[in-house]
């Protein structure tokens, strides 16, 4: 497996490879039935572009499917951020006027969470590397290649200079796999207690999946294990 940076002109290739497996995968998503498998989500591929641009993103790609078949395929993807104060509160009032309504359910939550728990009001920092989409190709999970992604995202972050690193996992397997990079649990959304005006539960995530965590690592400058 091969590891590089994602540039503006990978944009394209990281989207299908998205359609593929993110978009109908990823819990939240499943959960509003945002799309289907291979099809486009405009809303959703909006936000994974606008984090390809800050080009602190990283991919894994198959070599040996580039030897074999001369074509170069990305089997996974982390889209990094970086976030700055004032971003989320922006974008939660930029969400009013999307016309995707299961977009809109996934993105209040997370919004009005980060919002309600602020990490730019407990740590001193003018920008966070915000770890925002992680997403491996269904047939190479369990190979470590989120694992490697993560651990590169946290050298990419150390790299340019970042001292705070965040994360919102919306499932058991990717919260497990941040906090082995040394991530911290900040604040934590129940599924069952995002509810309507009636009570009802306005994502309803596929068990083992229970709740949202929104994640830090702090990066200190004597701090090498990654
Ligand atoms: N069942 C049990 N354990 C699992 C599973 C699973 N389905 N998936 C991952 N793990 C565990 C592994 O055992 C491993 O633990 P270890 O380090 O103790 O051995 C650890 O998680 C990491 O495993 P990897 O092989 O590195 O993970 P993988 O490459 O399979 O990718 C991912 C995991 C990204 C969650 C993948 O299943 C996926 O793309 N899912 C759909 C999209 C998604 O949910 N993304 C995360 C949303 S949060 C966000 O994007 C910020």
């Amino acid at each position: 497996m091969e590891y590089k940076m994602i540039g503006p002109e990978h944009c394209d290739q990281v989207l299908e490879h998205l359609r593929r497996n993110f978009f109908a995968d990823e819990p939240l998503n499943k959960a509003a039935g945002l799309c289907q498998n291979g099809s486009s989500c405009p809303a959703l591929e909006a936000h994974c572009a606008e984090a390809i641009m800050d080009r602190m993103s990283v991919m894994a790609v198959d070599a040996r499917d580039a030897k074999e078949k001369g074509s170069c395929k990305i089997v996974g993807v982390v889209l990094n951020g970086i976030l700055k104060p004032g971003d989320t509160a922006k974008a939660l009032s930029k969400l009013d006027t999307n016309g995707d309504a299961d977009f809109r359910k996934i993105f209040d939550l997370l919004h009005r969470h980060n919002l309600q728990h602020n990490l730019f009001e407990h740590f001193d920092v003018e920008c966070m590397f915000d770890v925002r989409i992680l997403s491996v190709d269904s047939s190479y999970r369990g190979q470590g290649i989120a694992n490697e992604l993560v651990k590169r995202s946290v050298a990419v972050a150390r790299k340019n200079g970042f001292r705070l690193l965040k994360a919102d996992a919306t499932g058991i397997f990717s919260q497990k796999i941040f906090r082995s990079h040394g991530f911290v649990v900040f604040s934590e959304q129940p599924y069952s207690k995002y509810t309507d005006g009636d009570g009802q539960v306005i994502l309803p995530v596929e068990a083992p999946h229970i709740k949202m965590q929104q994640l830090y690592k702090a990066i200190c400058g004597t701090d090498q294990e990654e």
